[in-house]
Order: C-alpha cells, then structure tokens, then sequence
C-alpha cells in the first residue's frame, strides 16, 4: 500500500518523498497520511538521510487537501480521529531532526497547504496556488493551519486565506512569507535539488541543533529560547564536525562534515 502511495527514492543523502495519488490531486486520505507518518519515522532515523524533499506526483499538485470524498461521511469523533492522525503526523515532519523541504509543484489547499507549512523551507513552482479553502465546505482547517498560518503570517493573512477561501497565487505567497522562494516551473526541481545538496553537505548535528532551537523557541519565552540556544551552541564543541568546520576554515579548504 505503501509503495503504491508515496514514491520514495535517496541519492546522495537527499530522500525525496513524492505523494502518489495525482488523478485525485494527491489528496490525503487516511492510508496516505499513515504511509507519510511512516515515510517520516524511517527518514528520521535512517543515517544515510541527511534532508527530506516532500513533493506531489503529476503536473497539477502539491497535494490539494484532505480527502473530501473519505471526510463526506464522517462522524465528530471519526473527524476528530481524522484531524489527529493529521496533525500527528505533520507535528513528526514539523519536529523531524533533519531538514525538510517542501517542493510546491501546484496546488497546496487545504492539508496541502498545512503540510507545506510543516516543511522547514518551502519552494514553489510560480505556477503553484496556495490556500485554505475548508469554508467553503462548511469546516475549517484540520491539521494545524489557523495555528501555523498565523504564527507564519500573522492574523490579518491568516483570516483573510482562512475566512474567504480564496486561493492566492505563489508570488503573493511569498509577500506574505508563506513560501521562501518562487521559480519558474520548469526550474522547480533543480533549485530544489540545488538547495537540498547544500543542506546534505552541511553539518547534521548543526542543522539539528538549529531546527530544535527554532521549534522550541517559537514555543517559549525570550529567556528560555536564548538558554536553550546557549546550551544548543555549547553542545556544539562536543562534535568532531565542529573541529572539522573550523579547521578547514583556518587551512583554506572545503570541510567534509560526517555527523559525528
Ligand atoms: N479530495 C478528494 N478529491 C479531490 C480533492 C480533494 N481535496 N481535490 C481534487 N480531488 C479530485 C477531484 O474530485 C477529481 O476527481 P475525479 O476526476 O474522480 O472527479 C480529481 O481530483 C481532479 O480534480 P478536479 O477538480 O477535476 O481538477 P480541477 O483542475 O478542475 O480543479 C482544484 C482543481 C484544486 C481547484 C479542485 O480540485 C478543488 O477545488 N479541490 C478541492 C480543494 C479543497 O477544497 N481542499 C481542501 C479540502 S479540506
């Protein structure tokens, strides 16, 4: 089941994850959402994986929402169930210890949108739209989207995506900081992989130790963040990249940082 919904390939450190339901524009039905939460549980601890690319098969999608066909005929405590499952497996890629890139090939309503969200860095195609449509099927966000919009964007974007939704297009996505970087379509995949072999170079035990200080420091206060990144930092000289990172600084050569 699983290999027949995602689309999962590694070279050179880099795993792509390509959601594979593209005549239904890649929408999340519940298989799919556990096939992700698996996909990223194996990333996460698989050593050979130092970034993630996330991304929608076929020419339309990102991935266009939360299956509206399997939510039709749910009751509250499966919604709620449904909504769960989501919002757990996006908090496992939102607090996954390597990096994640979202490649926005299209569409990314809805959950599409919220996963993108949950992604580290979001590159998309000038092509893509973005949104949450859910008011106009008589809901709202399930997975976590009027809570990361708004810490992404603020309140004004967020109600105004949130209480029309209408979809916006990509360069008006990254005016409001919701994308960080817009690409003609056709170079999507390149500046993506581009991107992504920097971050598979970079020293893994930093990357890790900037994504837990930017996940638990936009949870608590200045003080605490500011501890946090102190002790983060510290923890650093415990590493042989650290010693490799400024030793090839002082001898004027290219570091080669091995995770350790
Ligand atoms: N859930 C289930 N199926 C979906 C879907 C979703 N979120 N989004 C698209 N699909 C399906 C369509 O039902 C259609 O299936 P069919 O060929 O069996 O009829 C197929 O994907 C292609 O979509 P279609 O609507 O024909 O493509 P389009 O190019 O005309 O329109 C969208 C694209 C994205 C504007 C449109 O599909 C749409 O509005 N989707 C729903 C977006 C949404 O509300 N997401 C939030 C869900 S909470």
């Amino acid at each position: 089941m699983t290999d027949n919904l995602l689309l999962i390939d590694t070279a050179a450190g880099i795993r792509t994850i390509r959601i594979n339901r593209p005549d239904k524009l890649n929408a999340l039905n519940a298989d799919t959402l556990d096939a992700l939460d698996a996909a990223f549980a194996a990333a996460d601890h698989d050593p050979e994986v130092r970034v993630v690319v996330l991304t929608g098969a076929g020419p339309k999608a990102f991935v266009a929402g939360a299956d509206i066909s399997e939510m039709n005929t749910l009751t509250p405590a499966q919604g709620r169930d449904f909504s769960l499952r989501g919002t757990r497996m996006m908090r496992r890629v939102e607090k996954l210890s390597k990096p994640v890139i979202a490649m926005v090939n299209g569409f990314a309503l809805g959950g599409g949108l919220e996963l993108a969200m949950c992604c580290h860095l979001r590159i998309a195609a000038d092509t893509a739209k973005v949104g949450q449509p859910e008011i106009n099927l008589g809901l709202i966000p399930g997975f976590g989207g009027s809570q990361r919009l708004l810490r992404l964007c603020g309140r004004a974007a967020t109600l105004e995506l949130c209480l029309t939704g209408a979809p916006i297009n990509a360069e008006r996505a990254l005016q409001l900081g919701i994308v960080n970087r817009v690409v003609p379509a056709a170079e999507l995949e390149s500046a993506v992989m581009q991107l992504a072999g920097q971050l598979a170079r970079a020293a893994p035990l930093a990357l890790r130790g900037m994504l837990d200080c930017v996940n638990i420091g936009g949870e608590c206060g200045i003080e605490e963040g500011l501890e946090y990144e102190s002790a983060q930092f510290g923890l650093m000289f415990a590493t042989e990249d650290m010693r490799e990172g400024t030793s090839a600084f002082l001898e004027k050569r290219k570091p080669t940082f091995a995770g350790k």
